[in-house]
């Protein structure tokens, strides 16, 4: 039987370079293998964003855009959006009786994004709210109300997954063997660096290069990327590997990347020359998302018809697993 890949992610944005190289370009191949659901987790967006309801709303549509531009496929993925799934709001109130307030206070992940927050917000955390800290309760029941027995992720969120396997491991050992215990599906690509040659690409982060970016934006942004600092004049030798523009020419998989090397390192290529190739090869790579962006934007009650058409399959799924779920909890009435 097909294992079941199910992984989400939040609306709060559009795709970047680092969603789509660290993340999503995995999932266009996994949809080939495996029977895949890709939630729009609008709900965990709203544990951070209550108060803008219109942002996250906005940005469930952006989103998936941007999903099926990049080769999310309609016919052999479901796309579906977290709240259309009550069942998973259901199922994560009973899961949150198996889990300590200890234990979530404990998530490495939550206890990054509560620093950050602190950090952010300098108050003593008094505004974490009830609903963010057990983010994690919620994502457990996202991956198990959809029978998902692989998750694929990066690495900030395997806390995430361990934690979803403690409460199965929980919710077995009381109500008898119930749910499957999921594995997670480490990214292959390491986080990607972003414009200014930070670790990690972010929108927070003001870094990052946007799939939907126009081509006046990407031009600036790569012009203004960070290279090799040493280098002054444009035939002094530097060092491609601590050089964004050399970094991103790789990321792009340009065919020339040996002679972008070496003419990096000996001097004969000038860092305006070599922005302006990467800048048409990023172009070249974006020119089919653009048209199909376009395309969507242009049926959008197609993108409707698909996004209704994943979450009722989703849901049908949900319902299943919620029915043995009432059983094993002695409240199927
Ligand atoms: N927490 C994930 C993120 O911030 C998004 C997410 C929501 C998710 N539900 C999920 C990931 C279920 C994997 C499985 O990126």
């Amino acid at each position: 039987m097909k294992k079941t890949i199910l992984t989400g992610i939040r609306p709060t944005g559009n795709l970047h370079f680092g969603h789509y190289f660290g993340a999503t370009r995995n999932w266009v191949k996994l949809q080939d293998e495996y029977e895949c659901f890709f939630e729009i987790a609008d709900v965990q967006a709203l544990t951070d964003n209550f108060q803008n309801p219109e942002k996250v709303r906005k940005n469930v549509y952006e989103l998936t855009l941007d999903l099926l531009s990049v080769g999310i496929d309609p016919k052999k993925a479901h796309l579906f959006i977290q709240s259309k799934i009550p069942e998973i709001a259901e199922l994560t109130v009973f899961y949150s009786n198996l889990v300590t307030m200890a234990r979530l206070y404990r998530n490495p992940t939550v206890k990054t994004e509560i620093a950050q927050k602190k950090a952010l917000f300098g108050n003593d955390g008094e505004s974490v709210t009830y609903g963010f800290v057990g983010y994690p309760v919620s994502q457990a029941a996202d991956i198990t109300a959809l029978g998902g027995t692989l998750v694929p992720v990066g690495e900030d969120q395997l806390p995430l997954i361990e934690q979803c396997r403690e409460i199965v491991r929980k919710f077995n050992s009381i109500y008898g063997v119930t749910l499957q215990e999921p594995e997670h599906l480490l990214s292959p690509t390491p986080r990607i660096k972003g414009l200014d040659g930070k670790e990690k690409m972010g929108k927070s982060l003001g870094n990052a290069l946007y799939l939907n970016d126009s081509k006046e934006v990407v031009k600036e942004k790569i012009m203004n990327a960070v290279t090799d600092p040493s280098k002054i004049k444009k035939d002094d030798p530097a060092n491609p590997d601590i050089c964004m523009v050399y970094y991103y020419h790789k990321l792009i998989n340009n065919p020339n990347l040996e002679t972008v090397c070496k003419e990096c390192k000996n001097g004969t290529r000038g860092c305006v020359a070599c922005k302006k190739e990467l800048i048409d090869k990023i172009e070249e790579f974006l020119t089919p998302i653009r048209e199909k962006r376009k395309y969507y934007e242009e049926h959008f009650d197609e993108v409707k018809e698909i996004l209704e058409e994943g979450s009722n399959e989703a849901r049908n799924r949900a319902k299943e697993t919620m029915k043995k779920v009432k059983a094993s909890m002695k409240i199927d009435y």
